[in-house]
């Protein structure tokens, strides 16, 4: 499996504190089957000042620690890129590192409040060849009332990375109806862990794999968490992509996401 989303470097955002915490982290993505885990700190203007060549710079200093331990995981670059004034001129510019140094952004909204711009910087995202993908929506406090936002944006090109343990539960019963909605209605691209410590928010991903197979099948959840990050990672344009395949099991009553599917199919 392949985890596109992870604070595992040390020291340098609200994730693992120090390298024996990292370590550990590293060791529980192996263990769990995880090949290669995207190291994406937060870039926060005000909060977390992080920018591509330090983050390059901590991942390759992290690798060495890697060897030293003998764990066998694959670090890449990347960032969990909140919004900014500038995003575009400082992805083009270098400072901002995309998914791997490809096409795909790791993009986190605000949690509490709907920003008034939010589709206006994906649209503008991806109007300049750059791919958002979209980080938890499912955890979000306001997606009660702006669901249309993220249909909207999946419609426009974004993609939506849903966070392991919100499928399993770990966040409680919101994050996961939302999860469970999300993966039926066929509007989630990726699973990732967003891991930030090793025993509060660990790099889990495969429980969430099995217990995302319940509901999209067992080839779809491959997608979610080694087909899609994996050509993701190799730049393959969106268009290559696997499409999302939403709900197998049949429904005796219509559910959320049965007039959506019923809809697309004709
Ligand atoms: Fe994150």
């Amino acid at each position: 499996m392949i985890d596109l989303h992870c604070h595992m470097l040390p020291g340098i955002d609200d994730g693992a504190p120090d390298r024996a915490v990292a370590v550990a982290m590293a060791r529980c993505a192996a263990n769990d089957g995880i090949t290669h885990t995207a190291c994406t700190p937060h870039i926060y203007p005000g909060l977390y000042h992080n920018d591509r060549d330090g983050i390059l710079k901590h991942i390759a200093a992290f690798r060495e620690v890697l060897v030293a331990e003998g764990i066998t995981l694959n670090l890449v670059v990347g960032a969990d890129t909140h919004l900014t004034p500038d995003l575009v001129r400082d992805i083009k510019a270098g400072r901002i590192p995309t998914l791997n140094d490809t096409r795909y952004l790791l993009f986190e909204p605000p949690h509490h409040v709907a920003p008034p711009r939010l589709e206006d910087s994906v649209f503008n995202m991806l109007a300049a060849g750059i791919v958002p993908v979209v980080t938890h929506p499912e955890r979000l406090s306001w997606i009660d009332s702006n669901y249309e936002i993220f249909e909207r944006m999946v419609d426009a090109g974004a993609l939506m990375q849903i966070t392991a343990g919100s499928v399993t539960g770990r966040f409680g019963g919101r994050p996961k109806y939302w999860a469970e909605r999300m993966l039926d209605e066929g509007l989630v691209h990726l699973l990732a862990t967003d891991a930030h410590h090793v025993d509060k928010r660990p790099p889990l991903l495969r429980e969430a794999r099995d217990a995302a197979a319940a509901i999209v099948g067992d080839d779809e959840a491959e997608h979610l968490v080694l087909t899609r990050p994996r050509m993701i990672l190799e730049n393959r344009p969106p268009e290559e992509l696997p499409q999302v395949e939403s709900s197998t099991i049949a429904d005796p009553v219509p559910q959320p996401g049965f007039w959506k599917r019923l809809f697309k199919a004709h």
